[in-house]
C-alpha cells in the first residue's frame, strides 16, 4: 500500500510548527507516522549521544535502549549518514534483533548542520515491506522535520 508522504509531511508541519518543545514533537512525529504507515511493527527514534544512539519516543514494543555507531542497521545508517533500507534483515550482517517480528526495515539519519543528530527507525513484520518510495518519502519527511526543530532550536545535537 502507499503512503502519500507529502501529506503525511503536510500534518507534521501543522503539528509542530507551534510548538517549540522537541520533545513533544518529536513524540508527535512518531505518533503521526505508526499510525499512518501500515504493516508496521515498531517505529521510533534514536538520538545521537556520544558515539551511541540512545532509545528515544517509539510505538511498537520495549527496544534496545543504547546501539553504538557502526553497529545495527541504526548504528550503520548513523555512521555512514545514508539511509539504509532492509528487505530481510536475517541477511543484514550485525542486525540487532529487538523485537524477533521485525523482518524488514528502513532507517533514516537525521542530520542538522552537516551532523548526525540520531536516526528514525521503521520497522515490519513483511519481508520488503518498504520501497524505494518509501525510503525517499521518510527521507524528505525528516529533513523537513530536522528544517522545523532548527528553526527552534539552533543546535541539535541531544535534541531529546
Ligand atoms: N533493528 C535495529 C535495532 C533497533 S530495533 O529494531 C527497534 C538495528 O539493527 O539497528
Amino acid at each position: 500500500m502507499t503512503v502519500n508522504y507529502t501529506l503525511l509531511t503536510r500534518q507534521l508541519e501543522a503539528l509542530v510548527e507551534d510548538e517549540a518543545d522537541l520533545l513533544a514533537n518529536s513524540a508527535n512525529l512518531v505518533g503521526l507516522l505508526f499510525a499512518e504507515i501500515p504493516d508496521i511493527n515498531w517505529l521510533g527514534i534514536y538520538v545521537l549521544r556520544g558515539s551511541e544512539l540512545v532509545l528515544g519516543p517509539f510505538q511498537g514494543k520495549p527496544a534496545c535502549v543504547r546501539i553504538p555507531l557502526g553497529q545495527g542497521v541504526c548504528g550503520t545508517a548513523a555512521q555512514r549518514m545514508e539511509s539504509q533500507l532492509v528487505e530481510d534483515v536475517s541477511t543484514f550482517s550485525g542486525h540487532i534483533t529487538c523485537d524477533p517480528a521485525s523482518v524488514s526495515e528502513v532507517v533514516v539519519p537525521l542530520i542538522s548542520a552537516g551532523q548526525v543528530i540520531g536516526v528514525l527507525d521503521v520497522d515490519s513484520p513483511l519481508q520488503g515491506r518498504f520501497s524505494a518510495d518509501d525510503q525517499h518519502g521518510l527521507e524528505s519527511l525528516c529533513e523537513r522535520f530536522v528544517q522545523l526543530l532548527e528553526t527552534k532550536r539552533a543546535d541539535l545535537q541531544n535534541f531529546i
